[in-house]
Formats: structure tokens, sequence, C-alpha cells
């Protein structure tokens, strides 16, 4: 049977998942969960599917995660779509993943009012095809309203791409006489990146078996727990992501301090 959030599961686990989630403890929820969706290319080679069956696949799954996480009380997840980097793949790929925000969003919209979950996205506009720009801002436009769970995409995004640009406006500032160079703290720092209106992420997952960052999130994750998992992401599910939550719920957090302070 299909479970409410659209997976395929045995009504024995649907129970032990709902079981689970109820015994989070919910002041303790990750507040923000970044994601690196890896693996949609190996998921469809091991299928002997072409690669974009993956990524079609891999869009599918953020449905159901934006789902799952919105009923784990999770405040924020942010999603690793398409990397400055991406752009080096061979331009059929490139064009399918440019084509994705717009079947996928203007599918989801219904949902994300029903769930009251606001589309939010980090990243370059400029230099991705119109037609990827327009349902990336009509989604936004849509749910800005929306006041609960963020679902802020990535894409098109780079850490230090995303650094120089607060670097450059920063340098500006002082350049006018606006800004004095011991002005320029941690939180000014923060202010002037992408994420300025987002709470640092609690959690990074990484799908895929890789153990690097690929430019994700550089300044953000300063304290952040990571959780790896070999799962491709199409297949990364909310038992997946309650086991990281589970154990992000373990972890001893000390910021650099020392236990108990
Ligand atoms: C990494 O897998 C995945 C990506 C580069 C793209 C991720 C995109 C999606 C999950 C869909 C995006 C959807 C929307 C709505 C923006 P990979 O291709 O690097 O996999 P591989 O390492 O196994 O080849």
């Amino acid at each position: 049977m299909l479970d409410k959030l659209g997976w395929k599961k045995s009504e024995k686990a649907i129970q032990s998942i709902d079981e689970r989630v109820a015994s989070l403890s919910q002041q303790d929820v990750p507040n923000h969960i970044a994601i690196i969706m890896d693996g949609n290319g190996r998921w469809a080679n091991k299928r002997a599917l072409p690669r974009f069956l993956g990524h079609r696949e891999g869009m599918q799954n953020i449905r159901r995660i934006t789902r799952a996480a919105n009923r784990m009380g999770v405040g924020a997840i942010t999603l690793y779509a398409f990397s400055t980097e991406n752009w080096k793949r061979p331009s059929k790929e490139v064009e399918f993943l440019m084509r994705l925000p717009e079947e996928f969003l203007n599918s989801f919209i219904p949902e994300l009012m029903d769930l009251n979950i606001r589309v939010e996205m980090i990243g370059e506009m400029d230099g991705v095809p119109e037609y990827t720009s327009r349902a990336i801002q009509h989604a936004m436009k849509e749910t800005k309203n929306n006041t609960g769970m963020i679902l802020n995409f990535a894409f098109n995004y780079g850490s230090r791409r995303e650094i120089v640009l607060a670097m450059q406006r920063l340098a500006q500032l002082v350049k006018q006489g606006d800004l004095q160079p011991e002005e320029i703290t941690e939180e000014v720092i923060s202010d002037y990146l992408m994420t300025s209106k987002l709470p640092e992420p609690d959690l990074l997952i990484r799908t895929s078996g890789e153990i690097r960052l690929s430019n994700f999130l550089l300044w953000q994750l300063a304290y952040t727990e990571f959780w790896f998992t070999d799962v491709h992401w199409p297949e990364f599910t909310d038992e997946k992501l309650l086991d990281a939550i589970e154990d992000f719920q373990k972890r001893n957090r000390r910021y650099g301090g020392l236990k108990g302070e």
C-alpha cells in the first residue's frame, strides 16, 4: 500500500514510522536541514536507465521528503538542486535539469499551499533559462505568505561564489565610506550571504556515499552536524530521514565549549 506521503510500504512499516515520528523529541528536531541530493545518475545506471530518469525520480523524491520533513516538524530544508559546477555536465543533461523546476513546482504548488510551505531560493537567476527562473519566481510569489516550513532550493548556487558576491558588496560599502572595516563582523558577513533570512543548518545530509561538501554552504555549516548515507537520493525515504534526525538527537553539540555548558 501507499502511505500518506506517497511511498510503497507495508502497513506494519507505516505504523512503525508513525510511532517513531511521535516519539521524536519535538524541541530537538533540527530547525534547518541542508541536503546534498546525490546519486540520481548512479540510481539510474544501476537499473540500466538513462541518467535523466534518475533526475526525474530524484525530483519526485523531493515531494516525498518535503512532506516527511514537514510532518516531522522541521522548520526549513535547503536542497542542493543545481550547483555552479553542474554547468560542466553535457548540455542535454543541463537542459533537462533546467526544465525540472517548471515541471516540479507548477504541479506541487497546490499541495505546498495546503501544507502552508513557502518556497525560497538561493543562487543566481542570471544565466539560467527564462522558463527556469520564471517557474521558481512564480512558486516563491504564490507561496510567499505561507508561514510554515521553508522549502529552499539552492539552484545555480555555489558557496564560494556567494562569498565572493558578499565580499564585493561589503568592499563597495567600505569604499563609499558607509562601513568601517572593523564593523565587518561574523553577523555582518552572514547578513550579506544569500541565506541571510534563514537560520544556520543544524543538520547536513548527503546521500550516495560521497563524504564532501562540494561547495555547499561553506560558511553556514561551521557548526552543523553531518550525516552521510550510501543510499542514492531517489531511494532516500522518510525512514532514512528519521534515522538522520534520531541520530542528530543523540549528538552533543558543544560549539567549541564544554559538555553541558
Ligand atoms: C546529483 O546526482 C544530483 C544533481 C546534480 C541534481 C539534483 C536534482 C534533483 C534531485 C532534481 C531537482 C529538481 C528540482 C525541482 C529543482 P548526480 O547526477 O551527480 O548523480 P551521480 O553522482 O550518481 O551521477
